[in-house]
């Protein structure tokens, strides 16, 4: 990685160094299970507000809240006891929206002016170690620039913020995309967003069945515009490429001349979200006007990963 700036060589930040820049009112990104996050102080007007600042995102995307305990998520929203019984799975790629409590101290900005608050306990050894040094809630959306690929590695969150943003490094992660988003409605769950934890396994884990939000609900999670996730290439997807295309092939697959990437040659969804993002970064990097997507079984995290490449192929807004 020599050829790249000056700034990809930099030392890597540690958790010490990490938790004083947050409680001093700076951003900071750090690893998750999920993806990289760039955290700030959620307590805090001007952190947050910076995180919006440094992402060019829209005020009205509220973040996710990231809590060291479950007392630190009490002290934030109310918990009925179905939603105590979710948040039985945390530590978890698994994001809830509770109501929140009145003055609960966050910065209203943090949760984009809404009643409601989107929580979760990372389950990372260094995202915990960073939340207890910190000992207060951390706003992180996914650390990189409003409406590109979320970073699974270090390396990824100093290019998308050109060296920029300190970070911890904790090699690349290991689910590899976003947490599942649901949001506790009664006596009902709703998933906002499919993510790393499959929905098929929360449902599994609880006997509780879970409704799915409507793709264009915008309202449900304002953050889910159809256009996210975008790497520059154009995308076609269910397919096998064309001459001149790029490849991102899934399971036992025929040779392909271009630029290829397989998310699993055995077929196994994990690795194949692990590998998401990362190849999806690569094969735009290798200047191909396309990239062909080979079909990807939509049970257990495939629904995560076929609700990504959809979104990166949506028409750019
Ligand atoms: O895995 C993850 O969730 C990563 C890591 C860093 O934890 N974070 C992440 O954050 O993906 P972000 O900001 O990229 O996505 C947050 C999503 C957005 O779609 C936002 O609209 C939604 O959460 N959200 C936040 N608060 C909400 C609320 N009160 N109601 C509904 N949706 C909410
Ligand atoms: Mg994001």
């Amino acid at each position: 990685m020599t050829q790249h700036a000056e700034f990809l060589a930099t030392d890597p930040t540690t958790v010490a160094e990490a938790a004083a820049l947050l409680r001093a009112g700076k951003l900071c990104a750090f690893p998750t299970e999920t993806v990289y996050g760039l955290g700030a102080d959620a307590t805090d007007a001007d952190a947050v507000l910076a995180i919006y600042e440094t992402k060019g995102r829209p005020r009205f995307n509220p973040l996710i809240i990231h809590c060291a305990d479950l007392a630190m998520a009490e002290a934030l929203a109310e918990f009925s006891p179905l939603a105590q019984q979710v948040a039985a799975l945390w530590p978890a790629p698994l994001t809830l929206v509770l109501p929140a409590r009145p003055n609960n101290g966050l910065a209203d900005i943090a949760m984009a002016g809404l009643d409601t608050v989107a929580l979760r306990i990372p389950d990372h050894p260094l995202a915990l170690e960073l939340l207890a040094a910190v000992g207060r809630p951390l706003a992180a959306p996914s650390a990189n620039p409003s409406g590109r690929l979320s970073p699974t590695s270090a390396y990824q969150v100093r290019l998308g913020f050109a060296g920029r943003v300190p970070v911890i490094d904790g090699g690349p992660c290991r689910a590899g995309v976003e947490s599942t988003i649901i949001r506790v409605d009664g006596d009902r769950l709703v998933q906002l967003r499919a993510g790393a934890l499959a929905r098929s396994d929360i449902e599994l884990a609880l006997g509780v069945p879970i409704a799915v939000a409507e793709k264009d609900a915008a309202v449900a999670a304002p953050g889910m515009l159809l256009s996210h996730y975008a790497p520059r290439s154009q995308m076609r997807l269910n397919t096998t490429p064309r001459a001149g295309e790029a490849w991102l092939a899934f399971g036992a697959v025929p040779e392909f001349d271009g630029p290829t990437r397989n998310l699993s040659p055995s077929g196994d969804l994990h690795e194949a979200a692990r590998n998401l993002f990362a190849m999806l970064h690569e094969l735009d990097a290798s200047g191909a006007e396309t990239i062909a997507v080979a079909p990807i079984p939509g049970e257990g995290l495939g629904e995560a990963i076929n609700d990504r490449l959809e979104r990166a192929a949506a028409p750019r807004g």
